[in-house]
């Protein structure tokens, strides 16, 4: 899959954000391991703590698709710089697939990718 496509997927769900409390948008695009994008971007509610990031929207959409093996997510803001995955979306993105690769992206769709493992050595999983 073409990293560009999947950052303008996510350029393109950044618009449909949520986000009058802080007007920082977010957008993320999630592969899956059959090839499907899922899209989602940050909502916010008025109880600040009740606010979903983009990256969560992503995975509940896809998994409530009938899918749960992720390759790649990728996530794009209105912000300057890199932005990076909160610790939340990195142990919720570790339930289902610890190998994820993960690009984060500037202004200007410069990315870099990382590794989930990398990023959160030490998650917290449960045996089923
Ligand atoms: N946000 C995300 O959507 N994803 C992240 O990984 C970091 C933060 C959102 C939550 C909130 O709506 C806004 O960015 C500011 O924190």
């Amino acid at each position: 899959m073409d990293i560009k496509k999947l950052i303008e997927e996510a350029r393109k769900a950044e618009k449909y954000a949520y986000a009058p409390y802080s007007n920082f948008r977010v957008g993320a695009a999630l592969l899956t391991s059959s090839g499907n994008i899922y899209t989602g971007a940050n909502v916010e509610n008025a109880s600040y703590g009740l606010t979903i990031c983009a990256e969560r929207t992503a995975i509940v959409k896809a998994v409530t698709a009938g899918e749960r093996d992720f390759n790649v997510i990728c996530v794009t803001s209105s912000g300057k710089g890199f932005v990076y995955p909160c610790g939340a979306c990195l142990q919720v993105l570790a339930e289902f697939s610890p190998h994820i690769r993960v690009i984060v992206t500037d202004e200007n769709d410069n990315y870099c990718e990382y590794l989930l493992k990398d990023m959160l050595p030490n998650l917290f999983l449960f045996d089923k």
